[in-house]
């Protein structure tokens, strides 16, 4: 494999593959979403705020459920997404429950819609997928007009420090871990061999990504656990979850940002 578009075609396969599987899992729970619960977790519904009439551009948006969660909160929003199996589940997900959502195909990295919105958002699991953190800022960027906000809610890059199965580098090379695995982060598939590429990047790259991009940092947290039960991760208490192995330390599950383009 060379280049970073033979890099994004691999994910692209990757991520077709995993939404089936995602779809039909516990772990999403479509059932209850389509029932009305929202897919938005605490951390990023409390730096969203009230997005009624506002306009939101969601960034790597999988199969829709947190852009129609926004939807439902009032928000015009705009999904977007290279896969197109999810956003095929994603429109058909918005016609039946008669949500309105704009849903676009694109490699993120490519994305021009020549609009801006009041806000772009993006959330867990976001950033690794993509070779270039600085390229992805710019991105948000484009579309926001001055004043405008970014919310980033993402895993914090030391929690994979702490993965028994997987020792990573913090510091890392510009080539991505190739790895294949067997069915995804979620219950089912495990009849599924899935291949992708992951960029491990820091937080000063994210930091130094912002700065570059034009961005003044507003808020910055760091989280003791994850709403999201990852591998290896025990629920300590109503949906907060932590890795089973360091139960006793308080270490850094998730970050989130916002910040304003100047
Ligand atoms: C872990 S999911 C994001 C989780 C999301 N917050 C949710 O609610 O399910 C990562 C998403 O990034 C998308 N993705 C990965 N690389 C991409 C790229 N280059 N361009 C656009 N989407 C990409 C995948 O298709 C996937 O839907």
């Amino acid at each position: 494999m060379s280049g970073q578009d033979d890099y994004i075609e691999v994910n692209r396969a990757a991520w077709n593959l995993r939404t089936e599987i995602h779809v039909a899992s516990d772990f999403y729970d479509m059932p209850g979403f389509k029932a009305g619960a929202t897919s938005l977790k605490p951390f990023e519904l409390r730096l969203l705020g009230d997005v009624t009439g506002r306009s939101v551009l969601h960034l790597q948006c999988h199969f829709g459920q947190d852009t129609l969660s926004l939807s439902r909160m009032g928000a015009k929003v705009t999904g977007v997404d290279f896969s197109d199996a999810a956003l095929q589940v994603a429109q058909e997900t918005a016609d039946e429950l008669g949500l309105s959502a704009q849903f676009v195909l694109s490699d993120v990295l490519k994305l021009d819609l020549g609009k801006t919105v009041d806000t772009v958002f993006a959330s867990y699991g976001v950033l690794g997928w993509l070779p270039d953190v600085a390229a992805w800022m710019q991105v948000a960027a484009r579309h926001l007009p001055r004043g405008g906000e970014l919310v980033l809610v993402e895993f914090h890059p030391l929690i994979w420090l702490f993965d028994q199965n997987a020792p990573v580098d913090y510091f890392h090379s510009s080539e991505p871990d190739v790895e294949t695995q067997t069915g995804s982060y979620t219950d089912g598939g495990k009849d599924v061999d899935i291949t992708s590429c992951y960029w491990d990047h820091t937080l000063s790259d994210v930091l130094e990504a912002l700065r570059s991009g034009g961005f003044e940092l507003t808020l910055f947290e760091e989280y003791d656990h994850s709403p999201y039960p990852l591998a290896g991760m025990v629920e300590r208490a109503p949906g907060e979850f932590v890795l089973e192995d360091r139960i006793q330390q308080r270490l850094p599950h998730c970050y989130a940002l916002r910040a304003r383009k100047l």
